[in-house]
């Protein structure tokens, strides 16, 4: 029998798994909001460990958002009908009921597609991107819990595999309702296979849609800004000085960092963007140079890069960092020096960090 596929066991079980997407990327969003923007009272407790934990959460934010993409078209074709009901508005309940599903249907667009986009590094708006769409998370939240509060009898009444007395119409033609799931399956299983090879690595030879390839980039990995995007291309090893203020403030050349105890680590750079690659550093562990300061273990830490201009010029670590051996003053990637894209002279490698916070062309350490 052919079956009516814009009905509300169809809505049920494709939303299921589009509920279970956004909730997937509210929760990984909202941590990567807190790891980059911590309040004062978190910033001294952020975990360094897992070392890979940013990488896993914000690559999975960015497959639960792609994958949600083809969900959220599957599903407004499956309720498309409804919104075209005669008369719009029946009563104030119905308007307000409306009114909270054109919130939940514009807030879901605008994040996905926002989302998306922004993994690009286009910014085709006049607003800033974080803000904008940490606050729409919020909504689309609240906007998406009244959505399953209000739909709730529909949804416990088709959530079943055979749920009894479900009205199910039959028409005359269209596909049936487990050729679409299937369809979708496809469509989500086939967005997901050719994109998250950009932070799942073992994937990676099938990443052909994401915007980034772990492998490509100078020294075998990507870059995000470049030493020119940053006006930082005329570094003199001659000239730099590394400076760290504390108790006992000091300042140090090239060679009297390289001169000091070198530590080698394997850590991801792990985008916001999504994508996230592992790679080897040398360089001097950040609690060596702070001890040397003067300051006491667990300090935080302002670093400042040479960088002019840019958000992310001045960044601050907690503790949790800055006292975890893994954490590097990086001279070197791979064995070799750093690139200038890779923040020659001297950058920040931190486990568990997103990689606009492991800052690049540093010049300045102030134990805090
Ligand atoms: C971002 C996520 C979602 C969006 C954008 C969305 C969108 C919509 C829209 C536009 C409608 C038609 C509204 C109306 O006129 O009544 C609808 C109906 C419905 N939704 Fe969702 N929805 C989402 C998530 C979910 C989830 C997670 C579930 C359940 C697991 C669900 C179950 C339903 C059901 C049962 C209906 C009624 C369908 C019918 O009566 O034919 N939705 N949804």
């Amino acid at each position: 029998m052919k079956l009516n596929l814009h009905d509300a066991r169809t809505a049920t079980s494709i939303g299921r798994w589009l509920g279970a997407a956004i909730v997937v990327c509210f929760v990984t969003g909202v941590i990567s909001h807190y790891v980059q923007l911590p309040p004062d009272w978190l910033a001294g407790a952020l975990p360094s460990r897992p070392s890979w934990g940013y990488r896993f959460t914000q690559g999975l934010h960015v497959a639960s958002g792609i994958a949600a993409i083809p969900l959220l078209l599957a599903k407004l074709w499956t309720v498309y009908p409804r919104l075209f009901i005669w008369p719009p508005l029946r009563s104030v309940r119905h308007a307000l009921e409306r009114a909270s599903v054109a919130v939940l249907v514009g807030a879901a667009i605008f994040q996905l597609f926002s989302g998306l986009l922004n993994t690009a590094q286009w910014y085709p708006w006049p607003f800033s991107f974080v803000p904008v769409h940490f606050a729409v998370a919020w909504l689309l939240l609240g906007a998406l819990v009244l959505h399953l509060a209000v739909k709730y009898p529909e949804i416990k009444a088709h959530w079943g595999k055979r749920s009894p007395g479900t009205l199910e119409l039959p028409v005359a033609e269209g596909p049936d309702r487990r050729s679409l799931l299937t369809g979708v399956a496809a469509a989500v299983g086939a967005v997901t296979l050719t994109t998250v090879g950009q932070s799942f690595t073992p994937l990676k030879r099938f990443d052909l849609l994401a915007p980034r390839h772990p492998d490509h980039g100078e020294q075998g990995l990507p870059v995000n800004r470049t030493a020119a995007a940053a006006r930082v291309t005329d570094v003199s090893a001659a000239d730099w000085r590394l400076t760290v203020l504390g108790k006992y403030s000091y300042e140090l050349t090239l060679d009297e960092l390289a001169a000091m105890p070198q530590h080698t680590v394997t850590l991801p750079i792990a985008c916001v963007e999504g994508w996230s690659k592992s790679a080897d550093w040398t360089g001097v562990r950040v609690r060596d140079l702070l001890e040397r300061a003067g300051a006491r273990p667990g300090s935080a830490v302002r670093v400042v890069s040479l960088e002019r201009r840019g958000s992310y010029r001045v960044m601050e670590m907690g503790g949790g960092y800055t006292d975890d051996p893994l954490t590097l003053l990086a001279l070197r990637l791979g064995g070799r020096t750093l690139s200038p894209d890779h923040g020659y002279p001297a950058r920040i490698i931190a486990p568990n960090r997103p990689g606009v916070l492991q800052t690049k062309w540093v010049t300045r350490m102030e134990a805090m």
